[in-house]
């Protein structure tokens, strides 16, 4: 397993759409380990190939306190969503530091390859619903940022330019 290095905001390779896995092969099921190492390595919860400068729609997730509850949805689609929104604070490993209100469906219902390549329908609500719908947006190429006003959005991209400047030295 490897420590993948995670694409940081404003990075433009963020913003690229993620194309459909062809095949659940060993390719796959290594980044599948990869990305789990990397999530866990970064205390997130979830964390999607695009992160990893990979675009092919694969996402990882684990909302466990116990931190063993790997979640690996290949090629998600939402099938079902709840009528009900609501706003919850989200934060993102690619976004270090930052956390804002995005409204959310309350619940989803996603269908999806495990790392088997078993389709299956994973049904969700609180934190692993919000956290479902977070990771596929970045596999469209969409930041949790990209939800704020262009004001917030402006200063965050700042922030972040900065920040990055600073690390680098
Ligand atoms: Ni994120």
């Amino acid at each position: 397993m490897a420590i993948l290095p995670i694409l940081c905001y404003p990075d433009p390779r963020l913003h690229k759409v993620a194309r459909p896995v062809q095949a659940v092969d060993d390719r796959i099921r290594t980044l599948v380990a990869d990305m789990l190492a990397t999530m866990y390595d970064a205390h997130g919860i979830g964390l999607a190939a695009t992160q990893v400068d990979v675009h092919e729609r694969l996402v990882v997730i684990d909302v466990s306190e116990e931190r063993d509850q790997p979640l690996v949805l290949i090629n998600p689609e939402l099938v079902w969503t709840s009528a009900e929104k609501h706003l919850n604070e989200e934060g993102c490993l690619s976004v270090p530091g930052i956390y804002d209100g995005v409204e959310r469906f309350d619940a989803v219902h996603v269908r999806a390859l495990d790392a088997q390549g078993q389709s299956r329908v994973v049904e969700a609500d609180g934190l692993l619903a919000v956290c479902i719908q977070h990771e596929m947006d970045h596999l469209m190429g969409k930041v949790f940022v990209e939800y704020l006003s262009p004001l917030k959005r402006n200063r965050i991209k700042t922030k972040m330019v900065k920040q990055q400047r600073e690390a680098r030295g």
